[in-house]
């Protein structure tokens, strides 16, 4: 991103500036299921996709939303305009087809239909420091996001959308060979017990997340038909003692809280844990440097936004934290794209 010649260029002053334009056209055309429609009728003009979506535009602007597309690397093209056909990048066929398990796009929905209004208010969450979500006014962010069974399952699948591929990815990278017990604390869906089961046979575990998050958890967890080795448990991290287990999970929970939160959370996953039990952060771990991960760092102004007190951090901080309660030794693993695990050994 760095300019690194001699030379001044307003090219990316233009391009992050602008960038609010291309991410609605990819947010509205995950809203439109787009990427669903095509990787089920491939090959398809513009004006039959813009009658199945039942669009007003006129031609023109439906041709210039689905060549922007294109040009940005989700869709592909033969022909021009009137004569073109579009399909699905590859890309675009695995991680958007809303029918596919490796669909991402719940996080994408959650963009589009809560982020991207809270957003325009980073000023005053800026000059106030204060949240500016559906819980501005003082109050927890999951209790007013769970009093809503739509919004509910919008975050709860906008959750999974953003950790899936770091789910999959720490359950086939670590060696579990010498545990038997792990347990989510904040597991949400239920998906890291899930992939950590499905790839690792003789692993017992459970999704412990606040009661509204309970059935949608089970629900999950059948469809994978692992109710013989995941369990979906129900109750509050803060006032009641975690689940024991070899192994305590916490994705995308840290960075939630303010500092004395963070350390009182990594204390109970400590007490929770056996000698040798082992605890892990999936987050998007800032670089040292405060340079490289800008996906972390902005996802640490989404907790401005987001939460009273939240913030992501460095690998430093984490064992910087850790040590205070007492782990022994500390690891870090890349995942996928900008996230890592944090390892805290006790
Ligand atoms: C940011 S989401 C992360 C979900 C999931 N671990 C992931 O990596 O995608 C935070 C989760 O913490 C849960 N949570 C918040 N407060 C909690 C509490 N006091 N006790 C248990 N879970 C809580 C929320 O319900 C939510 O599922």
């Amino acid at each position: 991103m760095e300019n690194t010649s001699s030379q001044p260029n307003p090219e990316n002053i233009l391009k992050i500036g602008s960038g609010f334009m291309a991410c609605k056209v990819l947010l509205t055309a995950v809203k439109f299921k787009l990427f669903t429609k095509l990787s089920a009728h491939p090959d398809q003009t513009a004006i039959s996709l813009k009658k199945q979506l039942d669009l007003n535009c006129s031609d023109r602007h439906f041709f210039d939303f689905l060549d922007t597309l294109t040009g940005l690397g989700f869709l592909t093209r033969t022909g021009m305009l009137e004569n073109a056909k579009y399909s699905n990048s590859m890309d675009s066929e695995v991680f958007l087809d809303s029918k596919k398990p490796s669909y991402i796009g719940g996080i994408l929905e959650m963009m589009n239909a809560r982020l991207y209004g809270f957003w325009d208010n980073l000023e005053e969450a800026l000059k106030t420091g204060t949240q500016q979500n559906e819980a501005k006014h003082g109050v927890n962010v999951f209790e007013e996001i769970y009093k809503d069974p739509e919004i509910l399952e919008t975050f709860v699948n906008g959750m999974t959308g953003v950790q899936i591929g770091n789910f999959m990815a720490f359950a086939k990278q670590f060696d579990f060979s010498n545990l038997s017990t792990l347990t989510d604390a904040g597991g949400s869906a239920g998906y890291l017990s899930l992939m950590v089961a499905q790839e690792n046979p003789h692993m017992h575990c459970t999704s412990f997340d606040l009661p509204p998050i309970g059935p949608i958890a089970e629900s999950t967890i059948k469809k994978f038909h692992l109710q013989d080795r995941v369990q979906s448990k129900s109750g509050d991290f803060f006032n009641e003692p975690i689940p024991s287990a070899d192994m305590i999970v916490m994705g995308n929970i840290l960075h939630d809280w303010n500092e004395e939160e963070k350390i009182l959370l990594m204390q109970k996953a400590y007490d929770s844990l056996p000698e040798g039990g082992i605890f892990v952060a999936i987050e998007n771990i800032i670089d040292e440097d405060r340079k490289q991960n800008i996906f972390g760092m902005v996802m640490s102004l989404n907790m401005l936004i987001e939460t009273v007190g939240g913030f992501d951090y460095t690998f430093k901080d984490f064992c910087c934290w850790g040590e205070k309660v007492g782990f022994k030794s500390f690891e870090i693993m890349p995942l996928a794209g900008p996230a890592s695990a944090a390892i805290a050994i006790k």
